[in-house]
Protein backbone atom coordinates (compact mmCIF):
# COMPACT_ATOMS: atom_id res chain seq x y z
CA UNK A 1 0.00 0.00 0.00
CA UNK A 2 1.29 3.89 -1.08
CA UNK A 3 1.57 5.50 2.88
CA UNK A 4 2.19 9.40 3.10
CA UNK A 5 3.50 10.43 6.30
CA UNK A 6 3.22 14.33 7.17
CA UNK A 7 5.62 14.91 10.07
CA UNK A 8 8.60 13.76 10.80
CA UNK A 9 9.32 14.18 14.42
CA UNK A 10 9.33 11.05 16.88
CA UNK A 11 6.13 10.02 16.26
CA UNK A 12 6.03 10.26 12.44
CA UNK A 13 9.94 8.92 12.05
CA UNK A 14 9.00 6.18 13.50
CA UNK A 15 5.77 5.30 11.85
CA UNK A 16 7.21 5.86 8.42
CA UNK A 17 10.12 3.73 9.08
CA UNK A 18 7.83 1.20 10.47
CA UNK A 19 5.49 0.91 7.65
CA UNK A 20 7.87 0.67 5.29
CA UNK A 21 9.70 -2.20 7.33
CA UNK A 22 6.03 -3.65 7.15
CA UNK A 23 6.33 -3.17 3.23
CA UNK A 24 4.29 -0.85 2.27
CA UNK A 25 5.57 1.88 -0.03
CA UNK A 26 5.87 4.78 2.45
CA UNK A 27 6.86 9.01 1.41
CA UNK A 28 7.71 10.90 4.39
CA UNK A 29 7.45 15.09 4.30
CA UNK A 30 8.15 17.54 6.66
CA UNK A 31 8.67 21.31 6.37
CA UNK A 32 12.19 21.02 7.90
CA UNK A 33 15.01 21.00 5.23
CA UNK A 34 17.42 19.71 7.41
CA UNK A 35 15.43 16.77 8.53
CA UNK A 36 14.61 16.12 4.96
CA UNK A 37 18.69 16.12 4.58
CA UNK A 38 19.65 13.94 7.10
CA UNK A 39 17.02 11.38 6.63
CA UNK A 40 17.66 10.87 2.44
CA UNK A 41 21.15 9.63 4.34
CA UNK A 42 19.15 7.72 5.79
CA UNK A 43 20.63 9.73 9.04
CA UNK A 44 18.41 9.95 11.85
CA UNK A 45 18.45 13.51 13.94
CA UNK A 46 17.38 12.03 17.19
CA UNK A 47 18.39 9.70 19.46
CA UNK A 48 15.39 6.72 19.57
CA UNK A 49 17.07 3.39 20.00
CA UNK A 50 16.94 0.92 16.73
CA UNK A 51 15.19 3.58 14.37
CA UNK A 52 18.39 4.49 12.45
CA UNK A 53 18.81 1.23 11.49
CA UNK A 54 14.78 0.64 10.55
CA UNK A 55 15.36 3.99 8.31
CA UNK A 56 18.30 3.07 6.78
CA UNK A 57 17.18 -0.14 5.87
CA UNK A 58 14.03 1.16 4.28
CA UNK A 59 16.28 3.75 2.19
CA UNK A 60 18.07 1.29 0.71
CA UNK A 61 15.67 -1.34 -0.14
CA UNK A 62 13.97 1.78 -1.88
CA UNK A 63 10.72 1.87 -0.45
CA UNK A 64 10.96 4.54 2.19
CA UNK A 65 11.52 7.78 0.65
CA UNK A 66 11.74 11.41 2.12
CA UNK A 67 10.94 14.60 0.62
CA UNK A 68 10.58 18.73 1.77
CA UNK A 69 6.54 18.85 1.62
CA UNK A 70 6.93 21.30 -1.22
CA UNK A 71 8.40 19.68 -3.17
CA UNK A 72 7.20 16.41 -2.45
CA UNK A 73 5.00 15.57 -6.33
CA UNK A 74 4.21 12.26 -6.04
CA UNK A 75 0.14 11.28 -5.72
CA UNK A 76 -0.26 10.90 -1.60
CA UNK A 77 -1.25 7.24 -2.24
CA UNK A 78 -4.40 5.47 0.12
CA UNK A 79 -3.51 6.31 3.02
CA UNK A 80 -1.83 10.03 4.54
CA UNK A 81 -1.28 9.73 7.76
CA UNK A 82 -1.24 13.46 9.92
CA UNK A 83 1.99 13.04 12.80
CA UNK A 84 3.09 16.78 12.70
CA UNK A 85 3.23 18.07 16.49
CA UNK A 86 0.52 19.82 18.88
CA UNK A 87 2.36 21.33 21.17
CA UNK A 88 0.92 23.67 24.25
CA UNK A 89 -0.65 26.90 23.58
CA UNK A 90 -0.17 29.67 26.23
CA UNK A 91 -4.09 28.71 27.22
CA UNK A 92 -3.54 25.18 28.19
CA UNK A 93 -5.29 23.68 24.90
CA UNK A 94 -3.58 22.33 22.07
CA UNK A 95 -1.92 24.67 19.26
CA UNK A 96 -3.22 22.64 16.34
CA UNK A 97 -1.58 25.15 13.47
CA UNK A 98 0.66 22.32 12.63
CA UNK A 99 -1.90 20.11 12.24
CA UNK A 100 -3.96 22.84 10.34
CA UNK A 101 -1.10 23.16 8.32
CA UNK A 102 -0.92 19.30 6.92
CA UNK A 103 -4.37 19.56 6.36
CA UNK A 104 -4.18 22.63 4.38
CA UNK A 105 -1.82 20.68 1.91
CA UNK A 106 -3.30 17.68 1.81
CA UNK A 107 -6.46 19.56 0.27
CA UNK A 108 -4.22 21.14 -2.06
CA UNK A 109 -3.25 17.87 -3.51
CA UNK A 110 -6.93 17.18 -4.14
CA UNK A 111 -6.55 13.66 -3.55
CA UNK A 112 -9.67 11.21 -4.46
CA UNK A 113 -10.54 8.44 -1.87
CA UNK A 114 -7.94 9.26 0.12
CA UNK A 115 -7.68 8.34 4.15
CA UNK A 116 -6.53 10.72 6.40
CA UNK A 117 -5.56 8.79 9.00
CA UNK A 118 -4.68 11.57 12.40
CA UNK A 119 -2.34 10.28 14.76
CA UNK A 120 -1.36 13.56 16.42
CA UNK A 121 -2.86 13.96 19.61
CA UNK A 122 -5.86 16.74 19.07
CA UNK A 123 -8.40 17.45 21.27
CA UNK A 124 -11.67 15.55 21.97
CA UNK A 125 -14.16 16.58 19.08
CA UNK A 126 -11.48 17.83 16.98
CA UNK A 127 -12.01 15.11 14.45
CA UNK A 128 -15.38 16.09 14.02
CA UNK A 129 -14.73 19.43 13.44
CA UNK A 130 -12.35 18.70 10.81
CA UNK A 131 -15.04 16.28 8.60
CA UNK A 132 -17.86 18.12 9.17
CA UNK A 133 -15.77 21.88 8.06
CA UNK A 134 -12.82 21.57 6.79
CA UNK A 135 -13.57 18.01 4.55
CA UNK A 136 -16.97 18.94 3.50
CA UNK A 137 -17.10 17.80 -0.22
CA UNK A 138 -13.36 16.40 -0.61
CA UNK A 139 -13.23 12.73 -1.52
CA UNK A 140 -11.45 12.56 1.87
CA UNK A 141 -12.41 10.24 4.29
CA UNK A 142 -11.18 10.84 8.03
CA UNK A 143 -10.00 8.36 10.69
CA UNK A 144 -8.65 8.60 14.66
CA UNK A 145 -5.81 6.36 14.85
CA UNK A 146 -3.93 8.17 17.90
CA UNK A 147 -0.59 6.99 18.75
CA UNK A 148 0.59 5.61 22.24
CA UNK A 149 4.37 4.80 21.54
CA UNK A 150 6.97 5.90 24.23
CA UNK A 151 10.09 7.61 23.43
CA UNK A 152 12.99 5.76 23.94
CA UNK A 153 11.25 2.24 23.55
CA UNK A 154 9.12 3.55 20.24
CA UNK A 155 10.04 0.92 17.77
CA UNK A 156 8.77 -1.80 19.46
CA UNK A 157 6.18 -0.39 20.71
CA UNK A 158 5.41 0.85 17.25
CA UNK A 159 5.65 -2.95 15.95
CA UNK A 160 3.82 -4.44 19.22
CA UNK A 161 1.19 -1.33 20.72
CA UNK A 162 -1.03 -2.77 23.58
CA UNK A 163 -3.66 -2.09 21.33
CA UNK A 164 -4.43 0.25 17.88
CA UNK A 165 -7.29 2.40 18.15
CA UNK A 166 -9.47 3.20 15.63
CA UNK A 167 -11.83 6.00 15.61
CA UNK A 168 -14.27 6.10 12.16
CA UNK A 169 -17.53 6.29 10.63
CA UNK A 170 -18.56 2.32 11.04
CA UNK A 171 -20.30 2.63 7.51
CA UNK A 172 -17.29 3.76 5.95
CA UNK A 173 -15.94 0.01 5.34
CA UNK A 174 -13.31 0.85 2.75
CA UNK A 175 -11.40 3.12 5.21
CA UNK A 176 -11.53 0.67 7.93
CA UNK A 177 -9.95 -1.99 5.73
CA UNK A 178 -7.51 0.42 4.59
CA UNK A 179 -6.46 1.14 8.14
CA UNK A 180 -6.45 -2.74 8.98
CA UNK A 181 -4.15 -3.30 6.07
CA UNK A 182 -1.87 -0.63 7.18
CA UNK A 183 -1.54 -1.87 10.36
CA UNK A 184 -1.15 -6.00 9.17
CA UNK A 185 1.56 -7.72 11.02
CA UNK A 186 0.99 -5.74 14.11
CA UNK A 187 0.42 -7.93 17.14
CA UNK A 188 -2.27 -6.14 18.58
CA UNK A 189 -6.21 -6.34 19.23
CA UNK A 190 -8.05 -3.48 17.32
CA UNK A 191 -11.01 -1.30 19.49
CA UNK A 192 -13.28 0.19 16.93
CA UNK A 193 -15.10 3.00 17.90
CA UNK A 194 -16.56 6.61 16.93
CA UNK A 195 -13.52 9.72 16.55
CA UNK A 196 -14.04 11.42 19.42
CA UNK A 197 -14.25 8.54 21.63
CA UNK A 198 -10.82 7.26 19.80
CA UNK A 199 -9.62 10.71 20.82
CA UNK A 200 -10.61 10.83 24.56
CA UNK A 201 -8.99 7.63 24.87
CA UNK A 202 -5.61 8.96 24.08
CA UNK A 203 -6.46 11.70 26.47
CA UNK A 204 -7.34 9.60 29.19
CA UNK A 205 -4.80 6.89 28.77
CA UNK A 206 -2.73 9.84 29.60
CA UNK A 207 -4.40 11.61 32.00
CA UNK A 208 -4.65 7.95 33.94
CA UNK A 209 -0.80 7.59 33.51
CA UNK A 210 0.17 10.98 35.09
CA UNK A 211 -2.38 10.86 38.01
CA UNK A 212 -0.83 7.25 38.92
CA UNK A 213 2.62 8.87 38.59
CA UNK A 214 1.12 11.93 41.00
CA UNK A 215 -0.57 9.04 43.62
CA UNK A 216 2.42 7.70 43.92
CA UNK A 217 4.01 10.81 44.70
CA UNK A 218 1.73 11.93 47.26
CA UNK A 219 2.15 8.55 49.32
CA UNK A 220 5.56 8.92 49.06
CA UNK A 221 5.44 12.63 50.67
CA UNK A 222 3.05 10.45 53.24
CA UNK A 223 5.85 7.96 53.24
CA UNK A 224 8.76 10.32 54.12
CA UNK A 225 6.23 11.85 57.26
CA UNK A 226 5.55 8.49 59.13
CA UNK A 227 8.86 6.74 58.11
CA UNK A 228 7.45 4.19 55.51
CA UNK A 229 9.20 2.97 52.37
CA UNK A 230 7.69 3.74 48.77
CA UNK A 231 10.11 1.33 47.25
CA UNK A 232 8.25 -1.28 49.41
CA UNK A 233 4.92 -0.15 49.22
CA UNK A 234 5.27 0.67 45.51
CA UNK A 235 6.17 -3.03 45.15
CA UNK A 236 3.17 -4.90 46.90
CA UNK A 237 0.31 -2.41 45.00
CA UNK A 238 1.47 -3.77 41.95
CA UNK A 239 1.56 -7.13 43.12
CA UNK A 240 -2.49 -6.40 42.65
CA UNK A 241 -3.63 -6.48 38.77
CA UNK A 242 -6.17 -3.72 40.14
CA UNK A 243 -3.81 -1.04 41.02
CA UNK A 244 -1.84 -1.94 37.92
CA UNK A 245 1.73 -1.64 36.62
CA UNK A 246 5.05 -0.73 39.12
CA UNK A 247 4.96 2.96 39.33
CA UNK A 248 7.72 4.83 40.74
CA UNK A 249 8.42 7.71 43.00
CA UNK A 250 10.33 10.92 42.06
CA UNK A 251 10.53 14.26 40.52
CA UNK A 252 7.32 13.90 38.50
CA UNK A 253 6.47 13.22 34.59
CA UNK A 254 7.90 14.94 31.89
CA UNK A 255 7.91 14.96 28.09
CA UNK A 256 6.08 16.05 25.50
CA UNK A 257 3.04 14.48 25.89
CA UNK A 258 1.60 14.05 29.49
CA UNK A 259 2.39 17.57 30.44
CA UNK A 260 0.42 19.14 27.74
CA UNK A 261 -2.04 16.61 27.35
CA UNK A 262 -3.00 16.79 30.99
CA UNK A 263 -3.50 20.57 30.69
CA UNK A 264 -5.37 20.10 27.24
CA UNK A 265 -7.52 18.32 29.29
CA UNK A 266 -8.19 20.39 31.74
CA UNK A 267 -8.89 23.17 29.76
CA UNK A 268 -11.49 21.43 27.56
CA UNK A 269 -13.13 20.44 31.49
CA UNK A 270 -12.43 24.21 31.84
CA UNK A 271 -14.46 25.35 28.34
CA UNK A 272 -17.03 23.30 29.06
CA UNK A 273 -17.77 24.45 32.65
CA UNK A 274 -16.85 20.54 33.58
CA UNK A 275 -15.19 20.14 37.13
CA UNK A 276 -12.25 18.17 37.06
CA UNK A 277 -10.63 18.69 40.39
CA UNK A 278 -8.41 15.03 40.46
CA UNK A 279 -6.78 16.42 37.00
CA UNK A 280 -5.93 20.10 38.58
CA UNK A 281 -4.40 18.10 41.94
CA UNK A 282 -2.35 16.02 39.61
CA UNK A 283 -1.09 18.98 37.70
CA UNK A 284 -0.50 20.51 41.13
CA UNK A 285 1.13 17.57 42.66
CA UNK A 286 3.50 17.09 39.49
CA UNK A 287 4.70 20.81 39.64
CA UNK A 288 5.72 20.18 43.24
CA UNK A 289 7.55 17.38 42.46
CA UNK A 290 9.87 18.81 39.94
CA UNK A 291 11.59 21.25 42.65
CA UNK A 292 11.61 18.88 45.32
CA UNK A 293 15.15 18.89 45.22
CA UNK A 294 15.78 22.07 45.29
CA UNK A 295 13.83 22.48 48.41
CA UNK A 296 16.06 19.72 49.65
CA UNK A 297 18.79 21.17 49.15
CA UNK A 298 17.63 24.48 50.54
CA UNK A 299 17.12 22.53 53.90
CA UNK A 300 20.06 20.77 53.67
CA UNK A 301 22.33 23.36 52.99
CA UNK A 302 19.96 25.89 55.64
CA UNK A 303 19.43 27.49 52.80
CA UNK A 304 22.35 28.66 51.27
CA UNK A 305 22.36 27.43 47.94
CA UNK A 306 24.50 30.28 46.44
CA UNK A 307 27.90 29.26 45.39
CA UNK A 308 26.93 25.45 46.09
CA UNK A 309 28.41 23.51 43.50
CA UNK A 310 25.91 21.21 42.41
CA UNK A 311 26.19 17.98 39.34
CA UNK A 312 22.94 17.32 37.85
CA UNK A 313 22.91 13.77 36.34
CA UNK A 314 20.33 13.18 34.17
CA UNK A 315 18.80 16.47 31.80
CA UNK A 316 16.53 14.08 29.16
CA UNK A 317 12.95 13.68 30.61
CA UNK A 318 13.82 10.11 30.59
CA UNK A 319 16.30 7.59 29.81
CA UNK A 320 16.94 6.47 26.17
CA UNK A 321 15.99 9.77 24.59
CA UNK A 322 17.75 12.73 24.32
CA UNK A 323 14.03 14.81 24.20
CA UNK A 324 14.34 17.71 26.81
CA UNK A 325 10.71 18.97 26.45
CA UNK A 326 9.24 19.57 29.60
CA UNK A 327 12.00 18.00 31.75
CA UNK A 328 12.17 17.94 35.07
CA UNK A 329 16.13 19.04 34.85
CA UNK A 330 15.52 22.09 32.91
CA UNK A 331 13.22 23.87 35.85
CA UNK A 332 15.08 22.55 38.41
CA UNK A 333 18.52 24.42 36.69
CA UNK A 334 17.39 27.74 36.17
CA UNK A 335 15.84 27.66 39.82
CA UNK A 336 19.35 26.47 40.73
CA UNK A 337 21.40 29.26 38.91
CA UNK A 338 18.71 31.81 40.18
CA UNK A 339 19.77 31.35 43.54
CA UNK A 340 23.63 31.11 42.74
CA UNK A 341 24.50 27.58 42.71
CA UNK A 342 26.92 26.52 40.19
CA UNK A 343 25.81 23.75 38.01
CA UNK A 344 27.91 21.04 36.19
CA UNK A 345 25.25 18.69 34.00
CA UNK A 346 25.58 15.12 32.75
CA UNK A 347 23.41 13.13 30.11
CA UNK A 348 24.54 10.49 27.74
CA UNK A 349 22.77 11.66 25.02
CA UNK A 350 20.40 15.30 25.70
CA UNK A 351 23.39 17.90 26.01
CA UNK A 352 22.85 19.12 22.74
CA UNK A 353 19.14 19.07 22.80
CA UNK A 354 19.47 20.77 26.43
CA UNK A 355 22.08 23.31 25.97
CA UNK A 356 19.79 25.95 24.27
CA UNK A 357 17.53 25.70 27.11
CA UNK A 358 20.23 26.32 29.85
CA UNK A 359 21.59 29.55 31.57
CA UNK A 360 25.21 29.97 29.82
CA UNK A 361 27.10 29.27 33.00
CA UNK A 362 26.00 25.84 33.26
CA UNK A 363 28.72 23.68 32.25
CA UNK A 364 27.98 20.44 30.49
CA UNK A 365 30.27 17.37 31.37
CA UNK A 366 31.25 14.51 29.67
CA UNK A 367 30.83 12.02 32.25
CA UNK A 368 29.32 11.48 35.84
CA UNK A 369 32.57 11.46 37.68
CA UNK A 370 33.55 14.96 36.26
CA UNK A 371 30.14 16.56 36.57
CA UNK A 372 30.76 15.25 40.38
CA UNK A 373 34.00 16.97 40.76
CA UNK A 374 34.31 19.01 43.56
CA UNK A 375 30.67 19.04 43.87
CA UNK A 376 29.01 19.37 47.34
CA UNK A 377 25.59 18.03 46.01
CA UNK A 378 24.32 15.74 43.28
CA UNK A 379 20.70 15.64 41.87
CA UNK A 380 20.40 12.64 39.81
CA UNK A 381 17.08 13.50 37.57
CA UNK A 382 17.46 10.34 35.11
CA UNK A 383 17.57 7.02 35.19
CA UNK A 384 19.96 6.34 32.77
CA UNK A 385 22.32 3.03 33.24
CA UNK A 386 25.31 5.32 32.64
CA UNK A 387 24.38 7.30 35.63
CA UNK A 388 22.46 4.56 37.97
CA UNK A 389 25.67 2.08 37.26
CA UNK A 390 27.97 4.91 37.27
CA UNK A 391 31.71 4.53 39.29
CA UNK A 392 29.64 6.03 42.58
CA UNK A 393 32.96 5.25 44.29
CA UNK A 394 34.88 7.87 42.24
CA UNK A 395 31.89 10.22 42.73
CA UNK A 396 32.21 9.87 46.44
CA UNK A 397 36.28 10.51 46.16
CA UNK A 398 35.33 13.70 43.85
CA UNK A 399 32.65 15.73 45.89
CA UNK A 400 33.28 17.56 48.94
CA UNK A 401 31.47 17.13 51.94
CA UNK A 402 28.49 16.30 52.76
CA UNK A 403 28.71 14.78 49.80
CA UNK A 404 24.94 15.04 49.30
CA UNK A 405 23.01 13.22 46.48
CA UNK A 406 19.40 13.48 46.28
CA UNK A 407 18.06 10.14 44.31
CA UNK A 408 15.15 11.71 42.08
CA UNK A 409 14.34 8.99 40.87
CA UNK A 410 14.76 6.36 43.70
CA UNK A 411 17.15 5.13 41.08
CA UNK A 412 20.31 3.69 43.68
CA UNK A 413 20.50 1.80 46.34
CA UNK A 414 20.23 3.68 49.80
CA UNK A 415 22.18 1.15 51.36
CA UNK A 416 25.13 1.62 48.97
CA UNK A 417 25.01 5.38 48.99
CA UNK A 418 25.26 5.13 52.67
CA UNK A 419 27.99 2.98 52.41
CA UNK A 420 30.35 4.99 50.02
CA UNK A 421 29.99 7.70 52.52
CA UNK A 422 27.39 10.22 50.55
CA UNK A 423 24.24 11.91 52.60
CA UNK A 424 21.18 10.29 51.10
CA UNK A 425 17.82 11.29 50.56
CA UNK A 426 15.49 9.74 48.02
CA UNK A 427 11.96 10.65 47.58
CA UNK A 428 9.42 8.62 49.90
CA UNK A 429 12.33 6.25 51.11
CA UNK A 430 12.11 6.96 54.80
CA UNK A 431 11.62 3.77 56.00
CA UNK A 432 13.85 0.51 55.29
CA UNK A 433 13.83 -0.61 51.67
CA UNK A 434 12.78 -4.18 51.47
CA UNK A 435 16.33 -4.72 49.91
CA UNK A 436 17.61 -3.71 52.95
CA UNK A 437 17.02 -6.80 55.40
N1 LIG B 1 6.57 12.01 21.15
C1 LIG B 1 5.83 11.04 21.63
O1 LIG B 1 6.30 10.20 22.42
C2 LIG B 1 4.38 10.91 21.24
C3 LIG B 1 3.69 9.73 21.56
C4 LIG B 1 2.36 9.61 21.19
C5 LIG B 1 1.73 10.65 20.54
N2 LIG B 1 2.41 11.80 20.27
C6 LIG B 1 1.72 12.87 19.54
O2 LIG B 1 2.11 12.77 18.17
C7 LIG B 1 2.22 14.08 17.59
C8 LIG B 1 3.64 14.29 17.06
O3 LIG B 1 4.52 14.27 18.16
P1 LIG B 1 6.10 14.34 17.96
O4 LIG B 1 6.70 14.19 19.30
O5 LIG B 1 6.51 13.40 16.86
O6 LIG B 1 6.26 15.85 17.44
P2 LIG B 1 7.60 16.53 16.92
O7 LIG B 1 7.47 17.95 17.32
O8 LIG B 1 8.77 15.72 17.33
O9 LIG B 1 7.48 16.43 15.33
C9 LIG B 1 6.57 17.17 14.56
C10 LIG B 1 7.13 17.26 13.15
O10 LIG B 1 6.13 17.83 12.30
C11 LIG B 1 6.79 18.72 11.40
N3 LIG B 1 5.80 19.66 10.86
C12 LIG B 1 5.26 20.73 11.47
N4 LIG B 1 4.34 21.30 10.68
C13 LIG B 1 4.30 20.56 9.55
C14 LIG B 1 3.55 20.65 8.35
N5 LIG B 1 2.64 21.59 8.16
N6 LIG B 1 3.76 19.72 7.39
C15 LIG B 1 4.70 18.75 7.56
N7 LIG B 1 5.43 18.63 8.66
C16 LIG B 1 5.24 19.52 9.65
C17 LIG B 1 7.87 19.36 12.25
O11 LIG B 1 8.87 19.95 11.45
C18 LIG B 1 8.37 18.15 13.04
O12 LIG B 1 9.39 17.47 12.36
C19 LIG B 1 1.82 15.06 18.69
O13 LIG B 1 0.46 15.34 18.58
C20 LIG B 1 2.10 14.27 19.97
O14 LIG B 1 1.28 14.71 21.04
C21 LIG B 1 3.73 11.95 20.58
Amino acid sequence: MKITVIGLGHVGTVAAAGLASAGHDVLGVDVEPSRILSLQRGEVFLYEPGLQPMVQAGVRKGNLHFAHRDEAAAPLGDVAIIATGTPPASSGTADLRQVRSALDWIKSKEPRGLVLVMKSTVPPGTGRRIIEDDLRGAAISYVSVPEFLREGRAVADWSSPERIVVGADPNDLRSLDLVKQAHAGMAAPFVFTDVTSAEMIKYASNAFLATRISFINEIAALCDSVGASVDAVGEALAMDPRTGARIFAGVGYGGSCFPKDVRALNHIALTSGVEVELLRSVINVNNRQRLLPLYALRRRFNGAVSRLRVAVLGLAFKPDTDDVREAPSLDLIKALVNEGAEVCAYDPQASGTAREHLPESVRLASHPVEAANQAQAAVLLTEWDQIVNADWASIAQRMRPPKFVFDGRNALSKSQMLGLGFTYLGVGRGGRDRMDY
